[in-house]
């Protein structure tokens, strides 16, 4: 774990218990075009769930619904048994979110990026969170870089920063989106290495929506695969090693048909 032994551990998350989120019959519709129909899904406490599928298929949008940024056509979701648009869910709740753009205000330095949280919720004094925001710094090895500004680092820094942001919340459900997009094979390797091991050391339950396939067979619990607006996978990463279903391998292990008529130009 990246967490150092040596330091108090100004975070209270472990002491929380995880909490579940249910995904029941979701349907998603933008006006005629129906994105997700009938999702069904449950992520346990303390489990890290892989949502994969192909670009536009939706996963974005079912982890907008599981914040509450989204209300579904049908269906519910619920976060700790409470539906997860309600007011209070998000207020009791407390749900980390690194956005797939990482989201970080160029305005403000890293350390106000991280302390932005805790200042407008009052949730702790200066000093502590002083502390919060440090010692997320060193859990993502981050601590050169909280007097710069997101403008001056590097992709898979941005990266890192929004996963201490989200961190700082001390957060009992914590969602990532394309964690590990851009970048390369290395940081995202590290950065695999890191969802997990938060997910140890604060027991924090994890959802990770992502197009890597190395990421979900190491450190997934379970993972699902949506595509065509249904789930069409739900199951083990040792289960997906070998997909049964061929409409699941293609996805996991496309083959290239050079023969197909898309790539007529290249053969001429
Ligand atoms: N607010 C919105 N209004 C209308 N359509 C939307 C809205 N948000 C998403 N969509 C549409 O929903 C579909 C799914 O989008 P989503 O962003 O969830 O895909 P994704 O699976 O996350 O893709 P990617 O892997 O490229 O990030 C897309 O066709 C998108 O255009
Ligand atoms: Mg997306």
């Amino acid at each position: 774990m990246p967490c150092s032994s040596h330091t108090r551990n100004p975070f209270t998350a472990a002491e929380t218990p995880a909490v579940g989120v249910n995904v029941e019959h979701l349907t998603k519709s933008f006006g005629s075009h129906l994105v997700l129909q009938d999702v069904s899904f449950a992520v346990e406490p303390g489990e890290i769930f892989v949502l994969m599928g192909p670009s536009g298929s939706g996963k974005s949008v079912l982890l907008r619904h599981v914040v509450g940024l989204e209300a579904p056509s049908s269906g519910r979701v619920l976060v700790n048994g409470k539906d997860a648009l309600a007011a209070q869910t998000r207020e009791h709740e407390r749900i980390g979110m690194v956005f797939q753009s990482g989201a970080l205000f160029n305005s403000l330095t890293v350390y106000d990026n991280l302390a932005l949280y805790p200042r407008e919720h009052h949730t702790a004094t200066e000093p502590g969170i002083r502390e919060k925001v440090m010692h997320a710094l060193q859990i993502l090895s981050l601590e050169d870089t909280a007097q710069k500004f997101p403008s001056e680092l590097s992709g898979g820094m941005k990266k890192r920063v929004a996963i201490a942001r989200a961190l700082v919340m001390e957060p009992q459900l914590l969602l990532y989106d394309e964690p590990t997009s851009e970048l390369d094979p290395v940081m995202s390797a590290t950065i695999s290495e890191i969802i997990a091991s938060l997910k140890d050391e604060y027991h924090v339950t994890t959802i990770v929506v992502s197009h890597d396939r190395e990421l979900a067979l190491n450190i997934a619990d379970r993972v699902g695969i949506l595509m065509d607006s249904r789930i069409i996978f739900l199951g083990t990463p040792a289960e997906l090693r070998e997909p049964k279903d061929p409409q699941v391998a293609g996805f996991l292990y496309p083959k290239i048909d050079l023969k197909h008529p898309r790539f007529k130009k290249l053969e001429t």
